[in-house]
């Protein structure tokens, strides 16, 4: 696996296999890093995970006290029930953590029966009971869109205007309506920069022009929302294939 080192942070780049492999060791070490009971760990969504799941599932790659003391979220949802295919939560419920038995109490998905900005305004809270106050995820996992999307931080997105990026208290997670694709639950520039660690894994050939405009870009965050983990590169492990890094 190729290893560089950029202005937005650590960039391996390998096959598949070692990135999945990659992306299990970065789980094992932020537990080991975070004090016992703490850890949290949010997963991602999209189709790029779920590939990630099976073979952590195959290959049994998460270590036993992984497995038993990690608190499961993810960085940003989609307002359906667990039960949609949509469901960011419900697809690594089902995926990942049924399939390893993760303790239930420790599984902590977004309430989007309450609505999108009631589940936003109390999201902080559960995670900073497992965390302690004010505190981030112990890993973040994200996945990187083909238009340079993040989470749920999209281009255009009211959560990366300049006055949201130099808001001093900023939220760290919010509800936005997104057009086109309805009300969004995510992570915001602040929440990102509260993460101790932060993972983005992206594979295949279409990601390459968003990888590209990303790392080599002077496009504004706004326009390529990816452009915002700059400000924590010192914490980021980019993990791509040699597709996606084909134009880095
Ligand atoms: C979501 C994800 C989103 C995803 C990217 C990449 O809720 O859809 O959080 O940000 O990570 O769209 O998705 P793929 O891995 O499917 O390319």
């Amino acid at each position: 696996m190729l290893e560089l080192t950029t202005e937005y942070g650590r960039v391996c780049v390998g096959s598949t296999e070692e990135l999945f492999a990659e992306a299990a060791r970065l789980g094992g070490a932020a537990w080991a890093a975070a004090p016992r009971g703490r850890f949290a760990w949010a997963l991602t969504g999209g189709s790029t995970p779920k590939a990630w799941y099976r073979w952590c599932v195959d290959q049994r790659a998460l270590p036993a006290e992984t497995i038993a003391e990690t608190h499961w979220f993810v960085s940003d949802e989609r307002c359906v029930p667990l039960a949609s295919d949509d469901s960011n939560f419900g697809n690594a419920q089902r995926q990942l953590l049924e399939p390893l038995e993760m303790p239930v109490g420790n599984r902590h998905p977004w309430k989007v029966a309450l609505g999108p900005e009631v589940a936003a305004e109390g999201f902080p809270a559960e995670l900073w009971r497992v965390a302690g106050p004010g505190r981030g995820f112990g890993l973040c996992f994200l996945g990187l869109g083909n238009d340079g999307h993040t989470a749920s931080l999209f281009p255009g997105s009211p959560l990366l205007s300049a006055a949201a990026l130099a808001e001093a208290a900023a939220p760290h997670f919010a509800a936005v309506e997104v057009p086109g694709k309805g009300w969004r639950l995510t992570i915001t520039p602040a929440g990102l920069r509260a993460c101790d660690q932060i993972v983005v894994m992206a594979t295949g050939a279409a990601k390459a022009a968003a990888v590209e405009r990303v790392f080599r870009g002077i496009e504004e965050v706004s326009a390529v929302p990816a452009k915002v983990l700059r400000s924590c590169a010192e914490r980021m492990t980019w993990l791509l294939d040699e597709a996606a890094a084909a134009r880095l």
